[in-house]
């Protein structure tokens, strides 16, 4: 089994990784997520695509309207949308865009006269959602591919921070919410679906790299 190199605290989750293992995580999860971006099917435990979004609860009128490329690629693990509704010509960042679902969501929501920007770790990823949303006819998109939790845009720029299931994945969580912070608008909205640990990992999956990549 792969693993990391890091100090117990860390390996639990409760301290500082070292660069060089927050570099490995990344590469681990950019493998997994280059994998995904060909294809989600029977890659995770559970509903993606269209049975997902129905499952998440996502708007029917919206799903029936998504083109079924960017439908079959979606993989949340929550329903961002389920927390508030997103107002017209409001300007939204999806953290983790994956395949670009959730920003054609947020795109109908904030209609032409909005902004949809999306950000992801795996360049693979940005090709696919860049090619599904121009073929869901959306025009109002900005899709940039990072490194690590830098944010490309500008500080006090975001109305509302979206993401499904990126966050958890992220090894430097501090600098992921102190960057989403910076770009929200003062009295933005933040619309999060996640999965959080709710007890200590069992011992064989601490300092697994394949365990932060499921
Ligand atoms: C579960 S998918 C997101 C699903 C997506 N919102 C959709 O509509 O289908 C998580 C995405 O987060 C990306 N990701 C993981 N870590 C990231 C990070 N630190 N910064 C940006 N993107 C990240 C992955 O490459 C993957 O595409």
């Amino acid at each position: 089994m792969a693993g990391l190199d890091q100090a117990p605290a860390a390996r639990a989750g409760q301290g500082h990784l070292s660069a060089p293992d927050e570099q490995r995580i990344r590469e681990a999860i950019r493998a997994k997520y280059v994998e995904v971006a060909r294809s989600p099917a029977g890659r995770f435990l559970y509903p993606i695509g269209r049975e997902g979004a129905e499952k998440l609860g996502y708007d029917q009128a919206i799903i029936d309207r998504a083109p079924v490329q960017l439908l079959q690629s979606f993989c949340g693990v929550g329903n961002p949308f389920s927390l508030g509704g997103i107002a017209l010509a409001h300007r939204v960042l999806d953290f983790g865009c994956g395949a670009g679902f959730d920003m054609f969501v947020a795109g109908n929501s904030v209609g032409p006269g909005g902004l949809v920007c999306g950000i992801d770790l795996t360049e693979d990823m940005v090709v696919r959602a860049t090619d599904n949303l121009r073929q869901a006819g959306m025009t109002n998109f900005e899709i940039r591919q990072v490194d690590r939790e830098d944010i490309p845009f500008a500080s006090n720029f975001f109305d509302v921070v979206i993401s499904n299931g990126a966050i958890n994945l992220s090894p430097n969580k501090q600098r992921c919410f102190a960057e989403i912070f910076r770009v929200l608008k003062p009295c933005g909205k933040l619309h999060f679906a996640d999965v959080i640990l709710e007890k200590d990992l069992p011992s064989h999956l601490i300092g697994s790299l394949e365990a932060w990549s499921q």
